[in-house]
């Protein structure tokens, strides 16, 4: 099975941005670390990280033709607004969990809004970066039931 992880903006800056926020873990510390949870449960995890919107929307799209059987999505700020990353999730049938590391409710009023998790199976805020190896957890066993 294949998993897509997709983080958005500002997220190749993780451990050196707002660590307040954001903790000490860099991106690369994180796709490394999820990669290997992944691996010990036979699932193939492909890492992408983008600052560009339409890219991100590319490989939404990609996925779902790949036979990719779920994303993990840090949509990042497009979260709260971009329509464009709701209707590349909306596009697809393959399952996408949203995950935020920051509790996203506990800030700024913008950031109370998520334009995109209404399309997706489900979202995970304010874990830190456990919220990607919760989704990751959560989408092999929905896949497991599924057989
Ligand atoms: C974030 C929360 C967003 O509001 C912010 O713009 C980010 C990161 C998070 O993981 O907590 O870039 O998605």
């Amino acid at each position: 099975m294949k998993i897509l992880l997709i983080n958005g903006p500002n997220l190749n800056r993780l451990g050196k941005r707002e660590p307040e926020h954001y903790g000490q873990t860099t991106l690369e510390d994180l796709e490394q670390d999820l990669s290997k949870y992944a691996k010990e449960h036979n699932v193939q995890l492909e890492c992408f990280q983008s600052n560009h919107e339409g890219s991100i929307i590319d490989a939404i799209h990609e996925a779902q033709d790949k036979g990719t059987a779920g994303i993990i999505l840090n949509p990042g700020a497009f979260t709260h607004y971009s329509y464009a990353i709701r209707d590349a999730i909306a596009s697809i049938t393959r399952p996408v969990i949203e995950v935020h590391i920051s509790n996203v409710h506990a800030r700024e009023e913008f950031r109370h809004t998520s334009v995109t998790a209404p399309v997706t199976k489900g979202q995970i805020v304010g874990l830190g970066i456990q919220g990607y190896f919760l989704a990751l957890t959560a989408l092999i066993r929905q896949n497991k039931e599924r057989e």
